[in-house]
């Protein structure tokens, strides 16, 4: 594969080709907002709407998560209008997650906490309204928990739960604000089949998926 230099807010930066430019910028430094972006998915889910950047050129801001780099791509991680953009996206995240970090065991591990502090907003915005979506925590499983009330929606879960565990346990029901992942015909994760792998809990970005406490 051909060796390409391509220039990341100033910064003059070596990769391959054909690499997503998230990798590209996190792997040299310069932090995107993300959470739904998976190395190993071919096929990236872009979701969650926060990696957004501005490229010369380019009419309008693209996702960094999509976007293959090519030779000479000038990027901007922090416009105006970038900035607009993930805000609005993490702000979205925030305004429908159960907000209770001195109590969670993810607290100053997790994304959405670095996403606030590297955008400058509060974790409980106040241009929106805060929905509690007050739906149950699910206790059966002997491995882990899950709280669909801290859950962002990133389908990290459902992604190597499926593609890379070959089971399939977890996946996405309903749409707009009801969706949520969720076992088939929502019945508890105990009682459903699952290899105990733990890939899921490893990588869920926020506290939707924990260990417990046997399991630390
Ligand atoms: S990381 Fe790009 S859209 Fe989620």
């Amino acid at each position: 594969m051909k060796k390409v230099t391509l220039t990341i807010d100033g910064k003059k930066v070596e990769a391959q080709e054909g690499e997503i430019l998230l990798w590209v910028a996190l792997d040299n430094g310069i932090y995107i907002p993300n959470l739904c972006a998976l190395r190993e998915r071919e096929q990236p889910y872009a979701g969650c709407r926060l990696c957004f950047v501005e490229i010369e050129g380019y009419p309008e801001p693209v996702t960094a998560c999509t976007e293959p780099v090519k030779e000479g791509m000038i990027v901007k991680t922090q416009t105006e209008e970038v900035q607009k953009l993930q805000k609005t996206a993490a702000e979205l995240i925030l305004s429908t997650h159960h907000i209770d970090c001195g109590h969670c065991k993810k607290n100053k591990k997790c994304e959405l906490q670095k996403i606030a502090r590297h955008l400058k907003i509060k974790l409980k915005p106040k241009r929106l309204r805060l929905i509690s979506k007050d739906l149950p925590v699910d206790d059966s499983h002997p491995l882990f928990t899950y709280d669909p009330n801290k859950c962002v929606l990133c389908g990290k879960c459902v992604w190597v739960c499926k593609e890379k565990q070959g089971v399939g346990t977890l996946n996405f029901a309903y749409r707009g604000f009801e969706m949520v992942v969720t076992t088939f015909n929502k019945l508890p994760l105990g009682e459903v089949q699952c290899n105990q792998c733990g890939s899921c809990v490893e990588v869920c970005p926020v506290g939707a998926l924990l260990l417990k406490e046997s399991h630390p």
